[in-house]
C-alpha cells in the first residue's frame, strides 16, 4: 500500500471514530479531537469527507440534539483550524452548520427532552436479513434521556453502562452459549431502553422479547423497536419479577437465553429477580438455557446478596470481571467495575 493510500485509510478510520463518538453524543469536552485529524495537514478533502460522513443531512437519519451538535462543532472547528495545512481554509458547510445552530435558540424543555443516541456497531457484523442499514453500517438507535434519573423519575429511559458492556460481550465473545445467536430465542428482563435486545436482533437472533416491570418503559421500547425496524424479531411486554404473574406466557414460551443489564442494584428486588430467573431456567432446562446478566459493581454487599440468593435457589453461576478490553467500543462515562454472570440450572 502506498503512502497516499495509507493516509486515505487512516483518515477514513479517524472519521468513522469521530462519527461513533458524535452519534453517541459523547461529551465533546472529553473527545480527543487532536488524535483524530491529520496533524497540520487538514485540507478541504478531509473536511468534505468528514462533513458528508458525519454532519450532512444525509449522513444519519437520527441526528443528536442541536445543543450537542453545536458543542461538538465548537471543539471540532477549533481543532480543524489549528491543524489546517498551508493555504487551506475551514470548510464552508461546517461553518454554516455551526452558525445556523448558534442562531437557533434552545427551548427550556430541551434539557429534559429525549434525544436519539446512535450506537454504531463495528463494521462487518453479521446482519439480520431484514436490516435496512445502508453501506453495511449497522447501528442501534435509542431514544434516551441522559440524566441519571430521568425527568419522569425512572431508570429505564437511558442505556446504562452494564447494557453497553453486555452488548460488547455478545459482539466479541465467540460462543457466549452453546447455541449460536441466530438460533436463539432471547428474553430480556428489566430491559429499560432495550438496547441489548435490539443489538441481538441485529446480530440475527431468531426471536427477542424485551420485558420491563414498568408499562411506560415498555411503550418506549416499542418506539425504539420501530426506530430500528426490527418489529419482526423484537417485541416488548410488561413483566414484573417475582411470583405475581404466574400465568404470564413468558414462563410457557421456550427460551434459549435470558439476559439482563444493571438489574441487580436494589436488594429489595433480588429475591424476586432470582425467583424469575429460576422459573425460566427450570422451564427451559431441556434446551440448556442460560442467563447472562451484567452487573455494575456499585456496592459489593448488594452483589454478595445476589450471589447468596442464586446459591440458595440452587442456581449455578460463574462470574467474569469486565476489564478495559471489554469496554472499548462505546463511551461509558464511568469506570465503575462491571461483572458478567452466566447462570444455569442443573
Ligand atoms: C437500571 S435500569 C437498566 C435498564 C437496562 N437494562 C440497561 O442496562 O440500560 C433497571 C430496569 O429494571 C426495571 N425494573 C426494576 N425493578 C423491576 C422489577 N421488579 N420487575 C421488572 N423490571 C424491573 C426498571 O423499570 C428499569 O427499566
Amino acid at each position: 500500500m502506498g503512502v497516499q493510500q495509507n493516509n486515505i485509510s487512516a483518515n477514513h478510520n479517524s472519521i468513522f471514530k469521530l462519527k461513533r463518538l458524535y452519534l453517541q453524543s459523547v461529551p465533546a469536552g472529553s473527545i480527543a479531537f487532536d488524535g483524530l485529524v491529520p496533524v497540520g495537514k487538514v485540507d478541504w478533502g478531509f473536511q468534505d469527507h468528514l462533513f458528508n460522513t458525519i454532519l450532512s443531512k444525509d449522513a444519519t437519519a437520527y441526528r443528536p440534539a442541536d445543543a450537542y451538535t453545536r458543542r461538538f462543532l465548537k471543539f471540532l472547528i477549533a481543532c480543524l483550524e489549528s491543524n489546517l495545512a498551508e493555504d487551506e481554509e475551514l470548510h464552508d458547510s461546517i461553518l454554516t452548520l455551526y452558525s445556523n445552530l448558534m442562531s437557533k435558540p434552545d427551548s427550556p424543555s430541551d434539557a429534559t427532552k429525549p434525544t436519539f443516541i446512535t450506537y454504531l456497531l463495528p463494521p462487518n457484523q453479521s446482519l439480520s436479513q431484514e436490516d435496512d442499514e445502508k453501506d453495511g453500517e449497522v447501528q442501534v438507535v435509542i431514544s434516551e434521556r441522559k440524566s441519571v434519573l430521568s425527568a419522569d423519575g425512572h431508570t429505564g429511559s437511558r442505556t446504562w453502562e452494564a447494557a453497553l458492556a453486555l452488548g460488547e460481550f455478545f459482539l466479541f465473545t465467540p460462543s457466549p452459549i452453546s447455541k449460536p445467536i441466530p438460533q436463539c430465542r432471547i428474553l430480556e428482563l428489566g430491559a429499560g431502553t432495550a438496547f441489548t435486545s435490539i443489538l441481538l436482533s441485529k446480530l440475527g437472533a431468531k426471536r427477542v422479547l424485551a420485558t420491563d416491570g414498568d408499562e411506560r418503559v415498555c411503550e418506549a421500547i416499542r418506539r425504539n423497536i420501530d426506530h430500528n425496524y426490527c418489529r419482526n424479531v423484537v417485541s416488548a411486554s410488561q413483566l414484573l419479577w417475582g411470583g405475581s404473574q404466574k400465568d404470564s406466557t413468558v414462563y410457557t414460551e421456550p427460551w434459549d437465553l435470558v439476559i439482563g443489564g444493571d438489574i441487580t442494584y436494589d436488594t429489595r428486588d433480588l429475591s424476586d429477580l432470582v425467583l424469575t430467573l429460576k422459573k425460566l431456567l427450570v422451564a427451559n432446562q431441556d434446551t440448556g438455557a442460560k442467563a447472562i446478566i451484567s452487573a455494575t459493581v456499585r456496592n459489593e454487599d448488594t452483589l454478595r446478596e445476589f450471589d447468596t440468593e442464586l446459591s440458595s435457589a440452587g442456581l449455578n453461576f460463574k462470574v467474569q470481571d469486565i476489564g478495559e478490553s471489554g469496554r472499548q467500543l462505546w463511551y461509558y462515562g464511568s469506570d465503575t467495575p462491571i461483572r458478567i454472570y452466566t447462570i444455569h440450572w442443573g
